[in-house]
């Protein structure tokens, strides 16, 4: 069985390098050479070659097809530009077809076409293909874009204490794989306790010194790009841990002697307010109480204080209306007055400000 599969693939080999060899001869021919994988960096421009020479052995019409081949080998393959009847027909997705073209002479054996400013997304295997029946011809090449790697952030985790350990990291955030990390220690080599992660970008520094402070580059790299960031590494005292703790006491005590003090000032200022609340809303009724008698002698009497309510004049002679009560609140604010004014002889006294 085995023997008869193996038999069976020699005569296959022999049947392709048979018709391969006919093709030469007598057919058209690819005829460009170069890299089968073209590797390049997103955004540049990209030419993809294939010549081909005639044979007058072909009589029939000239086709020049590029496709994308799938990956899937079941699966056909993406027919993208052609040229065909002198005539070129742009067939692929529309973002790629406005950055590719033909940049020679398609009719003329020249077939090569150039892609603008790759994306990530044009990575794929192209085939050109030639015919001009009998003869048929076609070659691939394979286009890798990769992508550089961005800026790198640099940064330390766990703290810089003396006698502890260090862990720099270095991360790029994009970049085709695989990204290969370095550390190097500006004016000097890295510590003798450090021992770094390529793959990770991580670098560990044991038994941190003051020795070991200083600015660390990181270069990160792949195929196509690198890019640096730095991180200066200082080295503390380890913290005292009793100290923190005392700290941490005392801080907690002050905070406790500041609220009690705020509420103290809460209750005091709240108490104080009361009262001038309760001494206006006395004032407020009083003021109000005349307006219930219109046209009284109190509210003419009213008017003549309110000609001056600066004056220290309380409305509380107002209080009631009985006008024993009246009288003698007029006395009483009129105390540099030796005689009583009665009700009937009051005037308006420039010198004292207000009604005598
Ligand atoms: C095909 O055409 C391009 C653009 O004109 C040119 O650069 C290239 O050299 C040509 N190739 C050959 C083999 O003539
Ligand atoms: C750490 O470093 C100090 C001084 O640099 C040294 O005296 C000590 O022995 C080191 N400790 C360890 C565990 O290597």
């Amino acid at each position: 069985m085995r023997k008869n599969c193996t038999g069976f693939k020699v005569s296959l080999v022999v049947l392709y390098a048979t018709s391969a060899y006919l093709n030469h001869v007598v057919g058209i021919q690819v005829t460009s050479t170069g890299p089968q994988t073209i590797k390049r960096s997103q955004g540049t421009d990209v030419t993809l070659s294939c010549t081909y020479s005639e044979s007058p052995s072909d009589t029939g019409q000239l086709d020049v097809e590029w496709s994308i081949v799938s990956p899937d080998m079941t699966q056909k393959d993406n027919l993208i530009l052609s040229y065909s009847g002198g005539k070129e027909y742009k067939l692929g997705d529309p973002n790629l077809m406005s950055r590719l073209k033909f940049v020679g002479n398609p009719s003329q054996g020249n077939a090569t076409i150039t892609i603008s400013s790759v994306h990530e997304s044009d990575t794929a295997t192209y085939q050109c293909k030639v015919k001009k029946p009998p003869g048929v011809d076609s070659q691939k090449i394979t286009l890798v874009i990769l992508v550089c790697p961005s800026v790198p952030k640099c940064w330390v985790q766990n703290g810089e204490e003396i006698g502890g350990t260090v862990s720099l990291y270095c991360k790029s955030s994009q970049g085709s794989i695989p990204l290969t990390y370095k550390w190097i220690k500006e004016n000097g080599a890295l510590p003798s306790t450090a021992v770094q992660k390529p793959q990770t970008g991580e670098l560990l520094i044991y038994n941190h010194s003051q020795s070991y402070t200083g600015n660390y580059v990181c270069t990160v790299n792949n195929e196509v790009g690198m890019e640096q960031c730095k991180y200066t590494l200082k080295a503390y005292n380890p913290v005292n841990k009793a100290g923190v703790i005392a700290g941490a006491v005392i801080g907690a005590l002050l905070l406790l002697l500041l609220l009690l003090l705020l509420i103290w000032l809460l209750i005091c200022c709240y108490q104080k307010k009361r009262y001038e609340k309760e001494t206006a809303n006395e004032i407020r009724e009083d003021a109000a109480a005349p307006e219930s008698r219109p046209g009284s002698r109190h509210s003419s009497f009213r008017s003549i204080m309110g000609y001056h309510p600066h004056q220290g004049v309380t409305y509380s002679s107002v209080r009631n209306s009985k006008p024993g009560r009246a009288d003698s609140s007029i006395r009483n604010f009129n105390t540099n007055q030796s005689q009583v004014p009665s009700q009937g002889t009051l005037r308006y006294d420039s010198k004292y400000g207000f009604a005598v």
